[in-house]
């Protein structure tokens, strides 16, 4: 299957983009970069994989090559994924490698969001969950160590997200373990938007904002440097702690109870926000939410994959440092950094 999906790809896309730019070429002066994703036949894949494919993540001047990774089961849906794709006619396409085998799959890589993880089945406890992912981001490590670009940037998505980035990145031998990223944008994103709703503003007004910790509901929504339209802003605390944390901390699964399924377009919206901020940057007068390797800071264990505030400067991001940190906050701090070194305990195996 895979060789099939691999030939027929390459001879379409030669003719659509012959097609469509003639001898003229026009835009896509750039060569093309590699971007993996995996569990591509999944929802969130689905709701990004076209995002991406139409130039939002990296703009309209960036060709892509698309390496879209799935198990061997779900080759026959990813199949359709990539007919969809060719029947899109992107001028940005350049090509798709669409595969079960992670040796092709991380191919010279620029970029990679790996969203494919094992769900939390019925009755299973957190700890299998963990051990099951384990064995995923294991060999994915392996293979994006041994065949992905040196320059990689890597967000995992895939849940229990913190933890399986550390497993990911404890196999990486010979690229910086600062490309290894897990996702909160999605977090931050509704933080801003409670805000912006309680507040009366428009989200892209609420900035200064954060998320610390795991991706669960243990998460620190920080605010205590909120600014609204540029200028200090704050909120009571009592809705702080009883309505505004509870709310961002449980979202995702009040939308699996209204859907029925799990969060995609806004978790695809999210990831794809994540690179696109890696890359381009944060303004001045703004920061980002990203979990990535502690170096110590606020207290953190080192080494603990923990969502931060952070500014990014030239595909470079750093912690925000001095932020005040009230009793209050601290508080809710111990309480996800405790969740994550359990995290880090119970998959301690893996990482020796
Ligand atoms: N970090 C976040 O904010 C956030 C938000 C929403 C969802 N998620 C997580 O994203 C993940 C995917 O969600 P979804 O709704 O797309 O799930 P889905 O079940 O629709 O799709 C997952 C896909 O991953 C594939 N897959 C599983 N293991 C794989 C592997 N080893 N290699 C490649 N592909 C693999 C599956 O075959 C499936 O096609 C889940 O773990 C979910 O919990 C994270």
């Amino acid at each position: 299957m895979q060789k099939y999906l691999q030939n027929t790809f390459a001879k379409q896309l030669n003719k659509a983009s012959f097609a469509q730019f003639g001898h003229s070429g026009h835009a896509n002066k750039k060569p093309p970069v590699r971007v993996a994703i995996t569990g591509a036949a999944g929802q969130i894949g689905y709701s990004l994989i076209f995002r991406i494919a139409s130039g939002e993540m990296l703009g309209p001047n960036q060709p892509v090559i698309l390496h879209l990774i799935d198990l061997p089961f779900a080759m026959a849906a990813l199949n359709g994924v990539v007919m969809e794709i060719q029947d899109c006619a992107f001028p940005l396409v350049k090509g798709i490698v669409a595969t079960d085998n992670q040796a092709v799959g991380f191919k010279n890589v620029d970029y990679a969001l790996l969203v494919g993880a094992k769900p939390r089945g019925p009755g299973m406890e957190r700890g299998d969950l963990l051990k099951d992912n384990g064995k995923i981001f294991t060999e994915t490590g392996k293979h994006i160590n041994e065949h992905a670009s040196r320059d990689i940037k890597v967000v995992v998505v895939g849940n229990p997200c913190n933890t399986n980035c550390l497993i990911l990145a404890n196999q990486i031998k010979d690229i910086p373990k600062e490309n290894f990223t897990a996702m909160t944008r999605l977090d931050h994103n509704r933080a801003q938007h409670q805000l912006a709703d309680k507040l009366g503003v428009h989200t892209t007004d609420i900035r200064k904002i954060a998320i610390f910790g795991n991706h669960s509901p243990t998460m620190v929504p920080y605010i205590d440097q909120m600014t609204a339209k540029n200028h200090k802003a704050t909120v009571d605390q009592q809705w702080v702690s009883q309505t505004f944390i509870p709310t961002v901390q449980q979202r995702g699964a009040e939308i699996i109870k209204a859907r029925k399924l799990s969060s995609a377009a806004s978790a695809g919206n999210a990831a794809m926000n994540h690179i696109t901020t890696w890359v381009n940057g944060t303004s001045e007068s703004d920061f980002t939410s990203m979990a990535i390797p502690s170096d110590g800071s606020y207290g953190v264990p080192k080494g603990l994959i923990f969502s931060f505030p952070v500014s990014v400067k030239n595909g470079k991001y750093s912690i925000v440092q001095g932020l005040p940190i009230s009793p209050f906050y601290q508080g809710l701090l111990d309480k996800t950094i405790k969740e994550l070194v359990d995290e880090r305990n119970a998959v301690d195996h893996l990482l020796k």
